[in-house]
């Protein structure tokens, strides 16, 4: 049964392998396909603790860890923020995690948080995670071309949105 908690310190090495898998980190993260280590996940933990604009959750499969997600540069004035998702584990994918997992935050982000909009950046390449963005409502807002260099290539980005109108 899939259940989210908050993120923690003993996710820290699920952090580094997930981050390490090239299912993921060639679609997360500042530079594609770049590898971290459990110094820099450490460092990542401690400012993450500190931060007051960020909350991230830990996706587990009864207690087992399988992927993270959440929110960065929270806006109270602006009502919005930034989303992220990966699941870490690849067995894991394309079961309907990710959707579960994605409704969830949704749901904190405008109805705990109060948020009227949540962000988030996707290269265009990624069929899975923008057909799962649009199935949720997310729509383009903008499109950057040849953003992101990952294997020799450009790739374009997407930017998009989910609103909550009520
Ligand atoms: C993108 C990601 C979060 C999707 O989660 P998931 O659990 O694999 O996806 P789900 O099984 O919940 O699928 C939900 C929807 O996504 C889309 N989708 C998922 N896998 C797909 C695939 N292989 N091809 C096309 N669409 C796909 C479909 O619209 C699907 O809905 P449907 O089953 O009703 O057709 C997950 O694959 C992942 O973490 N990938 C690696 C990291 C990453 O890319 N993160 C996003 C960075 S922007």
């Amino acid at each position: 049964m899939i259940k989210i908690r908050r993120h923690l310190q003993k996710d820290i090495p699920y952090r580094v392998k997930w981050l390490s898998n090239p299912n993921v980190n060639r679609f997360v993260g500042d530079e594609m396909g770049q590898k971290t280590n459990l110094k820099k996940e450490k460092e990542w933990f401690a400012n993450y603790q500190k931060a007051k604009n960020k909350k991230f959750f830990t996706i587990c499969d009864d207690s087992m860890p399988i992927g993270f997600m959440g929110l960065s540069n929270i806006s109270k004035p602006n009502k919005n923020a930034d989303l992220f998702i990966a699941i870490g584990e690849d067995d894991y994918h394309g079961k309907g995690i990710g959707k579960t997992a994605m409704e969830w935050i949704i749901d904190y982000g405008f109805n705990k948080l109060k948020l009227r909009k949540i962000n988030l950046g996707v290269i265009k390449d990624n069929i899975p995670a923008v057909n799962l963005y649009k199935s949720l409502g997310f729509i383009t807002e903008g499109k950057m071309k040849e953003e992101v260099f990952y294997k020799g290539k450009f790739h374009d980005f997407l930017s998009m949105a989910i609103f909550n109108r009520n």
